[in-house]
């Protein structure tokens, strides 16, 4: 049987107005695909009415409740229908300083909800990836048990490819997805500058599927990259 192959959009703080977010979701609405908006769009009208797309988030806190003003608690996201959440981005532990013990709490708090967490790790130098996807792997995954773990969907992006257009070699790649690999048997993305014309590359050497930002704001765009991967 072909293997399921899974296309997740991230659109960061992307767009800035609601009418244009209505757009965007009526362009990818008959897309089988995870699109991650910004929190104030999950309840937009657009989804919910016949749209074929699964909703993820881009982060959630770790408590379910209480004072953290300005956070976003994983049981409101379950409880709005979001499926997926993304956490530890390489933004997210760059400019809001999250660290592996912040994202491994949150990896716990996403799977006590019933969320399916998109673990994002990666290095910032081509030369320290073995080490830095390892050390991610060991801290964010820790304590975890391993019925748990297995929900997990894990994307490789390597932050020096985010947003760039300098895209990771897919031969590169997929040695990273090897040394993940060795370690675990979840399903792995790859995320990191991904545009319609090489988004095969990725699934051809073996990663279950994509995570991409900036291309998946142009609908039309997005879409090549998901029936590409999906025929
Ligand atoms: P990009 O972003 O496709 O714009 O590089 C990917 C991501 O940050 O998840």
């Amino acid at each position: 049987m072909k293997k399921k192959i899974l296309i997740v959009a991230n659109w960061k703080m992307n767009p800035p107005t609601s009418s244009e977010a209505e757009k965007l979701f009526a362009g990818v609405k008959k897309l089988d695909a995870v699109i991650c908006p910004p929190f104030c769009y999950l309840d937009a009208k657009i989804w919910s009415s016949g749209a074929k797309f699964t909703l993820g988030a881009q982060n959630c806190h770790w408590e379910e409740k209480g004072a953290y003003t300005g956070e976003i608690s994983p049981k409101m996201l379950k409880s709005m229908g979001v499926k997926y959440v993304i956490i530890g981005h390489s933004e997210r532990r760059a400019h809001f300083k999250e660290t592996d013990e912040m994202i491994n709490k949150k990896l716990k708090a996403a799977l006590k909800f019933g969320l399916i967490p998109i673990l994002c790790i990666g290095e910032k130098k081509d030369k320290d990836a073995e080490i830095v996807v390892d050390k991610q792997l060991k801290e964010d995954l820790n304590g975890i048990i391993e019925k748990d773990v297995k929900k997990i969907v894990i994307a490789y992006e390597p932050v020096w490819a985010i947003g760039t257009g300098n895209f990771c070699d897919s031969q590169k790649a997929k040695k990273a997805l090897r040394w993940i690999q060795e370690k675990t048997s979840n399903k792995v993305l790859y995320g990191g500058s991904v545009n319609s014309k090489i988004s095969t590359d990725y699934t051809k050497v073996g990663f279950d599927g994509l995570l991409v930002g900036g291309a998946s704001l142009n609908a039309e765009e997005f879409i090549k990259i998901v029936k590409n991967a999906q025929h």
